[in-house]
């Protein structure tokens, strides 16, 4: 495991915390060179310096995923500094509460931006670079993404579009031998779950959780699998009831 992906280029949003972070230092440790990417610099920062001690190249790049011209100017330096990219792991995410009848439709439209529209450009910008390596895609997505519930109908609605966009992608690219994974968390402790339960009123119990490093775990299984097979969809889910 430890040189699972020596030698390879990854790109990683959301790394500065929780899934996207767990990802980004499995990979480093399996010897990747990873590209880091989150709004914060401080946080970012801490990540590569994480994946730097666990033997990877790390380097960090602050943008917002919903922000056009950064994602443009990413490829740009993509392409000016690398030779392709191996994987592409698309862990930002943002998410609110709140019943379809009353919840601000700002929010609707940020998640979107966010969760679905940023990924989907992200990943037509970078797929001239994952082509030259026959490249992989992760798209992290949640249990809410296969089944929608009271409470949290614009998230649900943004991963359920996200789900599509990874299943029509597969499509396309499989026939260049890129691989395309939706992961679907059940509920994870990290930071957004932390705020979900103050803001549902319930006690935080973060080791009745998911812990980021399984989500990351399965991930990793599925990027490293033989190439005469495909992970298409993969469902984690804690073990105990919260
Ligand atoms: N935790 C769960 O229970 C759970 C369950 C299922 C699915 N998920 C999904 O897993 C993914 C990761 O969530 P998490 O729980 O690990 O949350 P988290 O710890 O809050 O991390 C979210 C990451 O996304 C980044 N991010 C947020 N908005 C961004 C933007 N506009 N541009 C660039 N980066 C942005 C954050 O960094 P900055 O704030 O610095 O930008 C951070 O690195 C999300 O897609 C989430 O929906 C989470």
């Amino acid at each position: 495991m430890s040189e699972a992906f020596a030698g390879m280029h990854a790109l990683v949003t959301g790394a500065s915390s929780g899934i996207g972070r767990a990802i980004a230092l499995e990979l480093a440790s399996g010897g990747a060179g990873v590209w880091l990417v989150a709004r914060h610099a401080e946080a970012l920062e801490a990540t590569a310096a994480a994946a730097r001690r666990a033997g990877g190249h790390a380097c960090g790049q602050p943008l917002d995923v919903g922000n056009d011209e950064d994602l443009e100017r990413l490829r740009d330096r993509l392409a000016k500094e690398s030779h392709g990219l191996d994987i592409l792991v698309h862990g930002a995410g943002t998410h609110f509460l709140g019943a379809v009848a009353d919840a601000p439709i700002a929010q609707f439209d940020q998640q979107y931006r966010v969760n679905v529209r940023g990924p989907y450009l992200l990943t037509q910008l970078l797929l001239p670079l994952l082509r030259q390596r026959r490249g992989q895609i992760v798209f992290v997505n949640s249990t809410v993404g296969l089944q929608a519930r009271a409470g949290i109908g614009a998230y649900a609605a943004s991963k359920h579009a996200l789900r599509a966009v990874a299943d029509a992608l597969r499509e396309e690219v499989n026939p260049d031998g890129i691989r395309v994974l939706s992961v679907y968390p059940g509920r994870t402790a990290t930071p957004q779950q932390a705020a979900i339960h103050v803001e549902e009123g319930t006690p935080y119990r973060p080791e009745r959780l998911l812990q980021p490093a399984d989500v990351a775990a399965a991930v990793v299984h599925a990027l490293t699998m033989d190439r005469t097979a495909e992970i298409t969809d993969l469902r984690v889910r804690p073990m105990q009831k919260a």
